[in-house]
């Protein structure tokens, strides 16, 4: 797990300085723009000649009608939201319209960290160009109004650690110039919609919720190159259109899923995986030898789960594994390098398996009871005879 928060907090660091990166560049001269449209002239442009653009006073409106829906600030983020000059509001950021550097129009919305609670209202569409919307670790609730699909400029999207519900926000599949989605740790719920895997995403986060189904078993390819789907109650089977990922995907991170059935070889035409962790799930069956192809694996975890058989000495011998965990599972045997991978200068835990030489092993009445029972992955790569998904009912109170 520690592993994994790292991963996570190098992509939001990354997304992070990136938004520094973005604000800086584009807002480099509100401050001096910004209070010089005067409300008197007349004679320059077609657009409304007050204070704000008509662009700024649809966000006016947006502002009003959120701030409405605000129930709670402990911070008092928004209590100088008041008045029409939306861009001194705290946590909105105000850049020149893209074709006309005159008008003024909110660019950016960051309210990370404020803990607010409330709702997000339909007149969020009226931001029509707003390129951030960060809300990370408030308490905003409900649901993500359809109306969003109005922000055609959007380009970062972050809900994450707040409390948003229903199923999967389908509005945000049609945005056209989205980037980055983090709807990590929120209450959605249901089936992950094929089309997510479509869009043109660098990053999707999506771990962290009620998803009840993940990795649809087709979609076509995908852009993302790190795709965190860990920490949700998917029940069922790592689909074999995992390969769908294989031009991008470098972290493939699946922990504590309650995925079950065979680890597919597909996961071994991912080619440019870093790192791949499948720990503490309800894997079965050997590993599949594909993975000793993945010329790029740093880190492979397959800890907490019941996979036997062999661990093949071609995975050890990746040429840049630093890590390989495959604790608490029921492999018998460990080919070649394998039995001393710190020889090899690699971090392992093989304790609590199978194998007979080791210390810190299962008893040999645990193992029976397991390897009596071998897994035929090929006949049956969703797990055997056990129709995994009657005992991974989800627990309904
Ligand atoms: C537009 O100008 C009018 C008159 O000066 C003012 O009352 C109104 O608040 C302005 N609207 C905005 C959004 O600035
Ligand atoms: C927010 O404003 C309220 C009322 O003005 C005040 O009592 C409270 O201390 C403020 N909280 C913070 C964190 O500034
Ligand atoms: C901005 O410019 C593009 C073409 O350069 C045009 O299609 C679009 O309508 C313009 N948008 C606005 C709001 O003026
Ligand atoms: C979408 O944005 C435009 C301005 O670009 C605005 O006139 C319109 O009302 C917005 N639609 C919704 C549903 O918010
Ligand atoms: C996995 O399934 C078990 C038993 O149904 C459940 O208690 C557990 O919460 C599930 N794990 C996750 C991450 O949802
Ligand atoms: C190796 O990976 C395991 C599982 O992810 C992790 O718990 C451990 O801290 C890692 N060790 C090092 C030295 O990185
Ligand atoms: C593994 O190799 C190292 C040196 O390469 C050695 O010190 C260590 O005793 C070996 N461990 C086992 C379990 O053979």
């Amino acid at each position: 797990m520690a592993s994994n928060n790292s991963l996570l907090t190098t992509s939001t660091t990354a997304l992070f300085s990136f938004l520094v990166l973005y604000l800086a560049v584009s807002f480099s001269n509100i401050a001096a723009k910004h209070r010089h449209s005067t409300p008197t002239n007349h004679h320059s442009h077609h657009h409304d000649t007050n204070a704000s653009s008509p662009r700024l006073q649809q966000a006016y409106i947006a502002l009003q009608a959120w701030k409405r829906v605000i129930y709670s600030d402990p911070f008092n983020t928004t209590s100088d939201w008041t008045g029409p000059a939306v861009c001194t509001y705290t946590g909105i950021y105000c850049a020149p319209f893209p074709n006309n550097t005159d008008i003024q129009t909110v660019a950016g919305i960051d309210l990370n960290h404020a803990d607010i609670a409330g709702f997000l209202p339909d007149e969020l569409g009226l931001l029509s160009d707003l390129s951030l919307l960060h809300l990370n670790s408030n308490r905003f609730c409900g649901i993500i109004p359809q109306t969003l699909s109005n922000l055609s400029l959007l380009f970062e999207l972050d809900l994450s650690n707040n409390r948003f519900v229903g199923p999967f926000p389908s509005v945000v599949l049609s945005l056209p110039t989205l980037k980055f989605l983090d709807l990590r740790f929120n209450e959605f719920e249901g089936a992950i919609p094929p089309e997510l895997f479509n869009v043109k995403l660098d990053a999707i986060f999506i771990n962290n919720n009620r998803w009840t189904s993940i990795i649809p078993s087709s979609f076509g390819s995908t852009t993302a190159s790190v795709v965190v789907f860990a920490n949700n109650n998917i029940n069922g089977c790592i689909p074999p259109s995992i390969s769908n990922f294989a031009n991008t995907m470098e972290e493939l991170l699946l922990a504590n899923t309650n995925v079950s059935g065979c680890l597919p070889p597909e996961v071994g035409f991912l080619y440019k995986l870093r790192v791949l962790d499948v720990s503490s799930n309800k894997l079965v069956g050997e590993i599949p030898y594909s993975i000793a192809g993945l010329a790029h694996l740093e880190q492979l975890n397959l800890g907490h789960n019941m996979m036997s058989g062999v661990v093949p000495s071609g995975i050890c011998q990746l040429p840049k594994l630093a890590n390989f965990t495959f604790s608490y599972n029921f492999f018998f045997e460990e080919e070649g390098i394998c039995r001393n991978l710190t020889s090899a200068g690699v971090v392992s835990d093989d304790r609590r398996n199978c194998l007979p030489e080791k210390p810190f092993q299962r008893s040999k009445k645990e193992c029976d009871a397991v390897l009596e029972h071998p897994v035929d992955c090929y006949e049956h790569p969703c797990g055997g005879d056990k129709p995994v998904e009657n005992h991974t009912k989800k627990d309904m109170p």
